[in-house]
């Protein structure tokens, strides 16, 4: 049986005065020991996070990661600092780092690897847009995400990861995915993953859906056999987070 992990996304919110605070809020609400609970946060904001978890069942994650070790990047946060930071995990390909950042594939592919590497867990987001689920090509869309992301990723990797599927019309706009669309977008993921590698491994990765996930539609979502767990950007950074985290079987 896989284990849910359930994870916010705080993304560009929270100063770390403020993170210290969201932390001690949540704290009582997030304590549910049948769950992976991980703030993943602001680069800035993870030491203090980190620190503010300590003694809980929460961990910590970055939202983003360079490839390269070290060196004339400037801006830019090297793998080993957020291990060495206390961090465990890190999302990858989120569509706003796509969108927004130009992330390509081939780039994101170099991060996974990267994060393997280092031994931080990826959290690897795919989705479509508005117009690709129109065009009924999502599936097709998910599943060439999926392959370009994970080459070179070997079976014990994939096994260990979480990869996100978000729909980037869901994400921030209240329009959550249907039980139905989330469950076939969850379900096609893990068999790519069966296709890439085999039975075991598919069995074995933790695929989350993500866009407007809240207190509300949790429980329903998070009842889907290949649903297993969520990324929660807006309700993470409220109680509501506590919620999601107990969410009722
Ligand atoms: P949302 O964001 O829950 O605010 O829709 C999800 C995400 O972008 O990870």
């Amino acid at each position: 049986m896989r284990r849910k992990i359930i994870a916010g996304n705080w993304k560009m919110n929270m100063t770390p005065s403020e993170a210290k605070e969201l932390v001690a809020t949540l704290k009582d609400l997030v304590n549910n020991p049948e769950v992976d609970v991980v703030y993943c946060v602001p680069a800035i904001d993870i030491v203090p996070v980190v620190e503010a978890v300590k003694g809980t069942n929460v961990e910590v994650g970055a939202e983003n990661m360079y490839i390269e070790e070290k060196g004339a990047y400037t801006g830019e946060i090297a793998p080993a600092m957020i291990v060495d930071a206390g961090a465990k995990y890190v999302i990858i390909g989120h569509s706003e780092r796509r969108e927004y950042f130009n992330e390509t594939d081939e780039f994101l592919n170099k991060k996974v690897l990267k994060a393997f590497e280092h031994g931080l867990t990826p959290i690897l987001c795919c989705g479509e847009s508005l117009e690709q689920r129109e065009a009924g090509v999502t599936l097709d869309w998910i599943r060439l995400q999926i392959k370009s992301d994970l080459q070179n990723v070997t079976a014990e990797q994939a096994a260990s990861m979480v990869i996100a599927y978000e729909p980037i019309w869901a994400i921030g706009t209240g329009r959550t995915a249907t039980t139905e669309q989330a469950e076939e977008v969850c379900k096609a993921i893990r068999e790519t993953i069966a296709e890439i590698y085999d039975a075991a491994t598919a069995e074995s990765i933790r695929i989350q859906y993500g866009g407007s996930m809240n207190a509300k539609n949790c429980d329903e979502l998070l009842a889907q056999p290949n649903i297993d767990g969520g990324l929660i950007g807006g309700a993470s950074l409220k109680p509501d987070f506590g919620r999601i985290v107990n969410y009722q079987k």
